[in-house]
């Protein structure tokens, strides 16, 4: 089967910074306490009037700008976002309208949480190998920063603003990444470690969800932490071998931006030395889906690939759902 190729990215995160030290004055917390349990030491965070739409049209503006295409070549979006501007229409959707995207084309959104990216990936990659489609925006944005509570220490240190942009084309000589392999997996039974259990159908809103916090993130750090490590370090492997690929053959690993311990011990279990691993999270904290495309462009701001690279992407999140990826860099 014909294999695709991302020939343009792009991400943005909002301007206005939240830094550990400003957390400090919110809630029962310190700077030394989250840098050695997270690494985190600051992350954007949107403003009232930023929607996650608002956030994914600079990253997908910016990311057609680098493939060298308009609006108007698109047929396909695929967002993959777990806090949606509202709960219909998609944000695909009304990102396709802030676009300019025809009416002809198809736009979606996934719901994966920090998969979310991977996810979308995954549902565009299939839908132009099997013909229907030529060229799609993949899209991971999440604004968790506005489902977290700022009076609970456990959770509104962790996640930050973001929104990253794939765009993904079929018969391409551009530079770019082929996707060689991709690789899903979602379980179910762990959905109540991490969730936001108010405002949907099982407690809609009211002044008792209100009341409640269940508006909230609420989250089994521990639990989470344990199945993030050994189902991306799992998937990881697996990805490798069905693309026909071993450890050694990592040149970069892009895992989700969520803690500094979590990537450090899948780094390990893979048997990667550091400088394979690549770590941005002090900058930006948890993004959710938007967290591995952010890296994606900056470690290729950074000079960390380069042609021929085999860059394994990996990412879990909330479901839970768990995400591998193989991406080879192709430069003519
Ligand atoms: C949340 C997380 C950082 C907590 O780290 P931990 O080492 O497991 O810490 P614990 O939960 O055991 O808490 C240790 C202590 O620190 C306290 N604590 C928790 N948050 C704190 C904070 N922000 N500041 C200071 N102390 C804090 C706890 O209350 C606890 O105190 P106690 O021992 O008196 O009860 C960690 O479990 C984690 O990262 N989990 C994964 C979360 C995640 O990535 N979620 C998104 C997945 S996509």
């Amino acid at each position: 089967m014909k294999i695709a190729r991302i020939t343009g990215f792009g991400c943005y995160v909002p301007d206005k910074v939240l830094t550990n030290q400003d957390l400090e004055q919110m809630v029962d917390t310190n700077d030394e306490w989250i840098v050695s349990r997270t690494g985190i030491q600051e992350r954007h965070i949107s403003s009232q009037e930023q929607a996650s739409s608002d956030l994914a049209l600079i990253s997908a503006t910016n990311a057609l700008n680098d493939a060298g295409l308009c609006a108007d070549d698109i047929d396909l979006i695929v967002v993959g976002t777990t806090s949606p501007d509202m709960l219909f229409p998609s944000t695909g959707c009304i990102l396709q309208a802030k676009l300019g995207v025809p009416t002809t084309a198809v736009c979606l959104d996934v719901s994966a949480a920090c998969s979310g990216m991977m996810y979308a990936l995954e549902v565009a990659n299939n839908m132009l190998r099997a013909g229907a489609y030529r060229k799609a925006l993949v899209v991971g944005v999440d604004t968790l920063t506005k489902f977290s509570d700022f009076t609970d220490r456990n959770t509104c240190i962790l996640f930050g603003d973001g929104a990253a942009t794939f765009v993904l084309e079929m018969d391409t000589d551009k530079d770019g990444f082929d996707v060689v392999g991709l690789k899903l997996s979602s379980d179910g039974n762990c959905a109540d470690l991490l969730k936001i259990p108010g405002c949907g159908s099982r407690n809609p809103a009211s002044q008792d969800v209100i009341d409640k916090r269940l508006q909230y993130i609420t989250m089994d750090g521990q639990a989470v932490y344990k199945h993030a490590v050994n189902s991306m370090s799992g998937i990881s492997k697996a990805v490798l071998e069905e693309s026909g690929l071993g450890l050694d053959d990592i040149s970069l690993l892009i895992p989700h931006q969520a803690n500094i311990r979590i990537i450090k011990s899948v780094g390990k279990k893979l048997k990667l030395s550091s400088d394979k691993v690549f770590i941005n999270l002090e900058k930006y904290g948890n993004t959710s889906s938007a967290s591995v495309g952010i890296a994606l462009r900056e470690a290729f701001d950074t000079n960390r690939i380069k042609h021929g690279d085999n860059i394994v992407m990996t990412t879990f999140g909330a479901g839970f759902t768990t995400a591998g990826g193989v991406l080879r860099y192709i430069k003519n």
